[in-house]
């Protein structure tokens, strides 16, 4: 059995043991920029991911007044995944999206389950509920799209332990399992954990709390999905990643990327690909300093232990 930590990537900046699973980092710019004044520089801070889309999937998701203003305008591979969709189609939906819009448009992702659209923002209406977001989920995938599914738990769930918060992020689960056991390409569905306590409020998870949590939800999708599915699946982090936390972040070996808010608005978004592809190929590079005193070190350990 792997074992929870892996001390060592840190160390020796060997890459984790990710089963294949290729990272991947979205940009969520939520209901911003005000003014699409600001859109093309938003998008031109994208523009160096596309250089890395061979190592690391990326995908942005704007604001959807805006998703059509923008969506032909990012590099070819980036995409563009609105934050919401509906459960059923083109039709009398008032305000609502629909993933055959999306599917005509060429988009080929769609983010859903989002805490604020759980209630966390204090939604005077009912929350999306479980049942709606499996409906939605085979719905994205029954259209040909992938689908990024955000879960999390709130800070009074966190404070009881990691008990409750598996616990939390299971019922946000459970209702999907048949849908992903049905999958066939386990890469069309991304796990978003997202926990609500470090969503917005710069208090980010440490890689141990993240990695501890991922792993718990790697390991209940193994024993309640199959093994299949939770060595394939991706689970990227969300709550206040940045281009200063993503290093260590992806040095553990059940994150598999990031879901970034308020970072995704500023130039800094592509250090955080450039610092998962860099703990996955090995390389420190952009992660840290004193790396080639790390690297000789780790060699010489590593020859010194075969
Ligand atoms: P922040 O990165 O601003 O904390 O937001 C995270 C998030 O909610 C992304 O969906």
């Amino acid at each position: 059995p792997r074992s929870t930590l892996f001390p060592y990537t840190t160390l020796f900046r060997s890459p984790p043991v990710t089963m294949g699973r290729k990272p991947i980092v979205g940009g969520n710019w939520k209901c911003n920029p005000a003014e699409t004044a600001k859109l093309d520089e938003l998008v031109a801070n994208f523009a160096p991911c596309a250089e890395l889309l061979d190592k690391c999937d990326v995908y942005v998701c704007p604001s959807n007044l805006h998703v059509g203003m923008i969506y032909q305008k990012f590099a070819p591979g980036i995409m563009v995944a609105p934050q919401n969709c509906n459960f059923k189609g083109c039709g009398a939906y008032t305000g609502e999206m629909a993933v055959d819009q999306m599917k005509d448009m060429g988009l080929k992702c769609c983010l859903i389950g989002h805490s604020e659209r759980r209630g966390e923002f204090g939604l005077p209406t009912p929350k999306e509920s479980n049942e709606l977001m499996a409906t939605k989920l085979a719905y994205i995938l029954e259209k040909g799209l992938m689908c990024v599914f955000c879960i999390g738990e709130p800070l009074p769930i966190r404070e009881k332990g990691i008990d409750a918060v598996l616990a939390e992020c299971v019922s946000q689960l459970k209702d999907i399992v048949p849908i992903l056991k049905a999958l066939e390409d386990k890469s069309r569905v991304v796990i978003a954990y997202e926990p609500v306590w470090a969503i917005g409020t710069g208090v980010t998870a440490s890689p141990e709390q993240a990695q501890e949590t991922h792993k718990a939800i790697r390991d209940w999708i193994a024993a309640n999905v199959d093994q299949k599915t939770a060595d394939e699946i991706r689970i990227q982090y969300g709550g206040s990643a940045n281009a200063g936390n993503a290093g260590a972040l992806s040095a553990m070996p059940d994150i598999d990327g990031f879901l970034v808010g308020g970072a995704s608005l500023q130039p800094e978004f592509p250090e955080i690909v450039k610092a998962i592809v860099a703990a996955r190929s090995g390389s420190a590079e952009g992660v840290s300093s004193g790396r080639s005193e790390e690297r000789r070190v780790g060699k010489e350990c590593r020859s010194r232990w075969s």
